[in-house]
């Protein structure tokens, strides 16, 4: 208590005697509660490391299957998502979580949405944007406040169906719910934008192949792809927003990372498309990268 305490949170009003602030009741409901109790569930499984490294490949550590997540709660075998989903309380919290760490993500910033205007307006039959893998953040209400009911165009939610079953219906405005698994082909076709948010930082570089390729199967002329996700830097320097590589090593317990921009190239290259331009936010490491089809035609 006295290690919380000192920073602020809780209150020791006499010697051992410790009371609620209201920065401590912040931490015991909603998303908070959440956040932490995530936290506390991702260090478990960096206390498993060393027993991990001592008993898998480095391959193991690419295959979706074999996590270090999945090996510190017993359940090799499963994927990470497989794994949090087999458990309704470790679902919510997880997705609570990226509620509550929606706060501190940028969404609006990087990417003009208000000048897709008059291309949706010119077009739109085409749906606006279909943010695929957008789970319970509410990135579509956001991107309303730029885009305001898509200019009139369809703007499309995909996630697993546990995912979308659990999402209220009305929760986000304007918005049309799909269940899609985002390692088969993309059902919507030719879409103005396609977004990936805090996606590919799950997966290393093949499984982000796989999927931007499913993504770009869908794709027309004028369809844009926007990756919303760190881009880090090409060399670590002193100063540094710590919070990518801390991001960095927590994706590593589900057989993911953080890339730079080489590094995002090279998967849309791979995955037939090319760099538009990255758009950073103003501070941080936050960005959204802009891809498109490759404009000779290649594969
Ligand atoms: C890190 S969260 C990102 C959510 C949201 N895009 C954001 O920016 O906060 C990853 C999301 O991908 C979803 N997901 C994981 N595997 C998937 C799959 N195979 N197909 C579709 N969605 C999937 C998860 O359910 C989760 O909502």
């Amino acid at each position: 208590m006295r290690v919380v305490c000192a920073q602020g949170i809780g209150l020791e009003p006499m010697p051992d005697v410790y009371a609620h602030n209201e920065k401590l009741l912040a931490y015991t409901t909603g998303p908070s509660k959440c956040f932490f109790k995530c936290l506390i569930d991702q260090d478990f499984a960096f206390k498993q490391l060393p027993r991990y490294l001592q008993t898998h490949s480095k391959e193991d550590l690419l295959n979706r299957t074999k996590s270090p997540y999945a090996f510190a709660h017993n359940m090799e075998g499963k994927t990470y998502y497989e794994v949090i989903s087999a458990d309704p309380d470790r679902l919510e919290m997880f997705n609570q979580t990226l509620v509550q760490m929606d706060e501190a993500m940028p969404v609006l910033g990087m990417f003009p949405f208000s000048s897709l205007q008059s291309q949706v307006g010119a077009e739109p039959d085409r749906p606006f944007i279909v943010d695929v893998g957008g789970g319970y953040v509410r990135i579509l209400m956001f991107i309303q406040q730029e885009a305001p009911a898509g200019f009139g165009a369809e703007m499309i939610l995909q996630d697993r169906p546990d995912v979308i079953d659990a999402i209220a219906q009305d929760s986000i405005p304007n918005v049309t719910k799909i269940a899609h698994d985002f390692f088969t082909p993309q059902p919507v076709k030719n879409a103005h934008l396609y977004l990936l948010r805090r996606i590919l930082h799950d997966f290393y570089e093949p499984d982000c192949i796989k999927i931007v390729k499913n993504i770009a199967s869908s794709m027309g002329p004028t369809s844009r792809l926007l990756i919303g996700d760190f881009v880090v830097p090409e060399k670590t320097h002193i100063g540094d927003d710590f919070m990518i590589y801390w991001m960095d090593f927590s994706m590593m317990m589900l057989t993911g990372k953080e890339k730079t921009a080489k590094q995002f190239e090279m998967i849309l290259d791979a995955a037939g498309l090319e760099l538009v331009q990255i758009h950073p936010y103003a501070f941080g490491s936050q960005s959204i990268v802009e891809a498109k089809l490759k404009s000779n035609g290649d594969k």
